[in-house]
C-alpha cells in the first residue's frame, strides 16, 4: 500500500504545533508496518536555508484563476521517508507558515499543486491523506480531476476551517459551481475548505474518539455539529501516538540525567538541577507543577488566570512554558515577579526548556476547554510527571483518573469547566504527594507503563485505508 501525506507543516522541517510532530511520526510507523509513504509540504524559507541539498525533482505551472504559477517540486530523503517540497517564493518564501492576508490563496495553490504533482508523479499511489483546512481543498480537486486515489482526511483541530469569501477563492480553485452549494462547500455564504474536506473524503478521521464524539454536539462542533452528524457514517476516531524515539528519557540530549520506568532516581536529579539552573529552591520534596503550552484559549489558560493566586498559595513550585496571547504572557510574567520563590514563566518555544520541564515536574497541568488529541499529556506520562487535565477529547482517551480506593490512575482529572473544580483538583493532587507518596509514586509507575507509541494507532489507520481501497 502507497500513501501520500500532505500537510502544511512537518517536523524536523517546520513544525508550529502538534500537527508537524504527527506528520512526522505517522508515516515513520506506517513504514514500520510495511506501508510506503511520502509526505509533500510547503518550502518554507527556513526549509530552503537550513537544507542547502534539496534535489529539484519537477519544475511546471498550474493555473490560479486567470494566472499562471510556476511550481517547484523538491525532494529530499530522511529514513525510509522521501519529503517533497513545494517551491513557490511569493507565497512560501516567508520566515512564518501562517496568518498571512493570502492565507487562503497560498494554500488554494498549495493544494492544487499538490494534485498537479499527484498527476505527474503519484499515479500509482493508493491513498492521499490530508490533514487540515490548509489541504482538505484536495479532496474536490482529486474526485474532480479523476484521479485515482482514495481520500482521506484529517482533522486535528476543527476551530480552524480555512473560511474564506466565495469572490477570493473560487476562481482560483477552477471547480465548477456544483462544489460552491451550500450541501458541499458553501458555509453561511462562503467557502469553508474544512467543510469540503468532509463532504468530500472517502474517509474523515478525528485525532482521539472522543473529541469525534463531542464535535457532533454544538458546544464542540463549531458550527459544524449538524454536517458532522451528517457525515458521521464515514468518520473514524484514532488517537495519536508520540514518536517513542524522539521523547524518550532515556536518550533525550537535553537532560543531564537518563531515567526510566525501572529507575527513577535519574528524574530526580534532574528536578534538583532544573531547580538550580530556574533558581528556584533546591528541594526535592517539593512538587514542581508544569506547563508546556501555546497560551491560548484552547488550552484552559484562563481557568489557570482565575486561579493563579489560589494555586501560588500551595506549597509547590509553578514552571510554565510558552508563547500566545500577550493576556497570559503578561500576566504570567508579573506573577514570577510577584512569586519569585516559587514561580517562573518561560515565555518563549524551546524544546530544551520543553524535555527539561518534562522531566523535572512531578504534575504536568493541561486543563483545555477542548483538546482534539493532545500530545504533551502523553509525553508527561512518558517522563513519568502526572497529567492533570480536564476530561475532554484525547485528554479524555489517555489519562487515567486517579482513583482513590483502588489507587489505580496515570493522572487526576476533572469535568465541568469551571476554575475551582480545577483548583481542588491541583490541591487533591498535591495533597496526595504530600499525605501518601507511596500512592503519588504507584501513579508514576502506571504512567510510566502506559504505551503511548504510535504501534497500534498506526494499525488502525492501516485497517481504515484497507477498508476504502
Ligand atoms: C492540534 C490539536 C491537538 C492535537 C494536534 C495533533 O494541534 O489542537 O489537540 O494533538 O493537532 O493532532
Amino acid at each position: 500500500m502507497k500513501v501520500l501525506f500532505c500537510a502544511s507543516e512537518c517536523y524536523p522541517f517546520m513544525k508550529v504545533g502538534g500537527l508537524g510532530d504527527v506528520i512526522y511520526s505517522l508515516p515513520k510507523s506506517l513504514v514500520r508496518e510495511g506501508v510506503e509513504c511520502s509526505v509533500i509540504i510547503p518550502l518554507y524559507k527556513k526549509i530552503r536555508q537550513e537544507h542547502p541539498d534539496l534535489e529539484v525533482v519537477d519544475e511546471f505551472y498550474i493555473s490560479l484563476g486567470y494566472r499562471h504559477q510556476y511550481v517547484g517540486l523538491l525532494r529530499k530523503r530522511l529514513g525510509d521517508i522521501d519529503y517533497y517540497f513545494i517551491d513557490n517564493e511569493q507565497y512560501f518564501g516567508r520566515d512564518t507558515a501562517y496568518g498571512h492576508f493570502d492565507d487562503g490563496e497560498r494554500f488554494t495553490f498549495f493544494s492544487k499543486a499538490i494534485i498537479e504533482t499527484i498527476a505527474r508523479h503519484f499515479r500509482h499511489y493508493d491513498i492521499l491523506h490530508a490533514h487540515d483546512w490548509q489541504t482538505a481543498m484536495t479532496a474536490p480537486l482529486l474526485r474532480e480531476y479523476q484521479i485515482p486515489l482514495k481520500s482521506v482526511f484529517t482533522i486535528h483541530n476543527l476551530r480552524f476551517q480555512g473560511i474564506f469569501q466565495f469572490s477570493m477563492v473560487f476562481d482560483m480553485l477552477g471547480l465548477p459551481p456544483y462544489y460552491a452549494s451550500e450541501d458541499k462547500m458553501a458555509f453561511y455564504g462562503n467557502a469553508n475548505y474544512l467543510k469540503a474536506g468532509i463532504v468530500f473524503a472517502d474517509k474523515v478521521t478525528t485525532v482521539s474518539p472522543t473529541y469525534l464524539e463531542e464535535i457532533k454536539n454544538e458546544y464542540y462542533g463549531e458550527g459544524l455539529d449538524g454536517l458532522i452528524r451528517q457525515y458521521e457514517w464515514k468518520m473514524q476516531g484514532i488517537l495519536n501516538g508520540i514518536d517513542y524515539e524522539t521523547y524518550n528519557p532515556m536518550k533525550d540530549k537535553y537532560l543531564s540525567f537518563d531515567y526510566n520506568a525501572k529507575n527513577v532516581s535519574g528524574k530526580y536529579n534532574n528536578k534538583i538541577a532544573f531547580q538550580k539552573e530556574m533558581q528556584l529552591p533546591q528541594n526535592n520534596n517539593i512538587p514542581i507543577v508544569g506547563m508546556v503550552s501555546r497560551l491560548t484559549d484552547q488550552k484552559g489558560l484562563d481557568l489557570i488566570n482565575n486561579v493563579l493566586d489560589e494555586i501560588l498559595q500551595m506549597d509547590l513550585q509553578l514552571i510554565i512554558l510558552g508563547t500566545g496571547s500577550a493576556m497570559y504572557e503578561d500576566n504570567f510574567r508579573a506573577h514570577e515577579y510577584s512569586h519569585h520563590d516559587k514561580m517562573r514563566a518561560i515565555i518563549k518555544y524551546d524544546d530544551s526548556f520543553a524535555s527539561k520541564i518534562y522531566a523535572a515536574s512531578d504534575i504536568y497541568l493541561m486543563p483545555s476547554q477542548f483538546e482534539p488529541c493532545g500530545l504533551s499529556q502523553m509525553i508527561a506520562m512518558r517522563y513519568g510527571s502526572l497529567p492533570l487535565v480536564r476530561e475532554t477529547g484525547g485528554l479524555n482517551d489517555s489519562v487515567r483518573p486517579y482513583n482513590q480506593f483502588t489507587g489505580e490512575g496515570t493522572g487526576f482529572t476533572f469535568s465541568t469547566y469551571n476554575a475551582h473544580d480545577m483548583l481542588f483538583t491541583l490541591q487533591k493532587a498535591v495533597g496526595l504527594y504530600y499525605d501518601n507518596k507511596d500512592a503519588f509514586n504507584k501513579l508514576i509507575e502506571h504512567a510510566m507503563a502506559e504505551d503511548f507509541s504510535w504501534t497500534s494507532s498506526s494499525k488502525q489507520y492501516i485497517q481504515m485505508y484497507e477498508s476504502i481501497l
